[in-house]
Formats: structure tokens, sequence, C-alpha cells
């Protein structure tokens, strides 16, 4: 028997939707353009698309470049000056479900969508695992995370090292997710250490040049969160706003002021 499955579909919404993530998708990464209202999603199996601020399904914006597919996309932000919307591919092949990747796959990409000439382009590619990238708030560039590089790398859209990249902080362990906070020039970066018996994360502000500023002290957090892993932390007017993997509620932990 044929059955028909699609994002719409009752089925994505229990127990087995993970397991038909080729048809129900994944939304790995989310933001807003502040000013459109338009919510971009970096969906892992789907492609890039967009919701309009009226809400409703979720219109697919691309799912391949050049006619290349773009597979395991994860992290998303908005450059709020001009609207291009950055995302990553963790890697660009495909692996059955709950094998592990091998490590020496590093061919994971750092994509641009300008919606002024609704075209999509590499901006980087060969990088190891790269989960989350954040815009700086003058859009002078954009960071994207190596999980198994085990780094944050920073590529200049603007200035004289337009166009270059270079280390942002080699100092990180298995960064993840990176949101910018605010108008500052100032990220949030979801870290994680593998011990033997599971994960330890962390969360740590970078300053502009890549420098820990804060550390939150915030084992409470982790431990509070049992075991569903942390996905990201998002900061806004002196709160943490904490997604989890798992968990099927949002964490909001107060900040105290610095
Ligand atoms: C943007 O901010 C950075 C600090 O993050 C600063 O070095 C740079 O000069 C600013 N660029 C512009 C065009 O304002
Ligand atoms: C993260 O917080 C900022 C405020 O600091 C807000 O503008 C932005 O929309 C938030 N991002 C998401 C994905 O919720
Ligand atoms: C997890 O990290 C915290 C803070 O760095 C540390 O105190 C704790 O010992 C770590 N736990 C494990 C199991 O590594
Ligand atoms: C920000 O937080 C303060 C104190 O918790 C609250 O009074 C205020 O309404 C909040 N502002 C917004 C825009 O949510």
């Amino acid at each position: 028997m044929l059955i028909s499955v699609d994002a719409k579909s009752s089925l994505c919404h229990g127990i087995v939707g993970p397991l038909l993530l080729g048809f129900c998708g994944r939304p790995a990464g989310i933001a807003l353009n502040e000013k459109t209202g338009d919510l971009y999603v970096a969906d892992a199996a789907l492609g890039l698309h967009v919701v309009s601020p009226a809400g409703g399904l979720a219109v697919k914006i691309a799912d391949s470049v050049d006619g290349k597919p773009i597979k395991n996309l994860d992290g998303l932000d908005v450059d709020p000056t001009t609207g291009v919307v950055y995302f990553t591919s963790l890697t660009s092949n495909s692996y059955p479900v709950n094998r592990d990747w091998p490590l020496e796959d590093v061919t994971g990409t750092l994509y641009k969508y300008d919606p002024s000439t609704k075209v999509v382009t590499i901006v980087m590619e060969g990088l190891f695992r790269s989960t989350g990238c954040a815009v700086s708030s003058n859009g002078s560039f954009v960071l994207v995370s190596q999980l198994a590089g085990h780094d944050i790398k920073r590529y200049w859209i603007k200035g004289p090292k337009a166009g270059s990249s270079e280390d942002f902080n080699i100092l990180i362990n298995s960064p993840e997710s990176i949101r910018r906070i605010g108008s500052t020039e100032k990220f949030w970066v979801v870290s994680a250490m593998s011990y033997s018996y599971g994960v330890n994360q962390s969360a740590v502000v970078l300053d502009s040049n890549g420098r820990e500023s804060r550390d939150l002290q915030g084992v409470s957090i982790w431990e509070e969160n049992g075991d569903n892993l942390v996905s990201e932390v998002n900061e806004s007017n002196g709160s943490l706003y904490i997604g989890t993997f798992t968990g099927n509620y949002v964490g909001i932990y107060k900040l105290c002021k610095p």
C-alpha cells in the first residue's frame, strides 16, 4: 500500500514524525526579519522556507543551489541591516537515520539568500559540521560555528576584509548555536563537551573580538533541564530563553544585572 505523507499529515505530529524526516521536515534554525516580519526557517531536510507575518504554511524558497541539493540545514540568521539570510548545512552528504557521521566528512557549508534577487549562493565551504550562525548588529560580519572543528569562524561581509574569513574563537569546545544579543556586539554560544556518560553543555557570551565576556555559571540551568539537551539560548530584555531538542517547553532564566 502506498501512503501519502507530507508536512501537513497528522503522522508528522506523532512519534513517527522524526522517522519521516524527508516528508515531515524539521525546523532547525529560525530567525525573523525584524523589518518585514518574515520568519525564515532552515528546515533540516526540506530546505530554506519562509513564513509570512500573517502566519500559515511555510513556503519553500530553495532546496538546491546550482542543481546541487542543500542538505542537513541547521543554523540561520538574518542580517539586520540588509535582510540577507545566512544559514548553515552540517554536511552536504546524506546518511541513514541514526548512523554516526564519519569524522572525515568536512563538507559543511554556509549559504546566503538575498531576498532582493531571490538567489541562494555559497559563502563558505569545507566546514566541519557547521552548526550555528549569527550576523553582527551592524552587518559587518557573520559568525559560523564548527561543532566538530571546535572553533568559530568569522566571515567579513563589509569593510577592508570583506569576502575573507578568519578564526574568531579557537578555544571553545563543540560550539552549537550562536545568537546575537539584541543590537549589541555580543553573542551567546551554546557549547558542549562529551564525557564518558553524556554531554556537558554550557553557554558563554563572546564579545566582538571572540573573547569570553561573561560566564553564566549556570550549571543549575543544565541540571534543571534533566536529560534535555539545550538547542539554543537567546537573550531578550534581561532574560535568557532556552530551547531544548527533546523537552516540550521553553525555559526562561532571569539574568542578574552584570
Ligand atoms: C561594525 O562594528 C564593528 C564592531 O563589531 C566595528 O569594528 C566596525 O567598524 C563597524 N562597522 C561599521 C561599518 O560601522
Ligand atoms: C532573540 O532575541 C532578540 C532580542 O535580543 C529578538 O530580537 C529575536 O527575535 C530573538 N530571536 C528569536 C529566534 O526568537
Ligand atoms: C560539567 O561542567 C561543570 C561546569 O564547568 C563542572 O563543574 C562539572 O564537573 C562538569 N561535569 C562533568 C560530568 O564533566
Ligand atoms: C522587560 O522586563 C521588565 C522587567 O521584568 C518588564 O517590566 C518590561 O515590561 C519588559 N519589557 C518588554 C518589552 O517585555
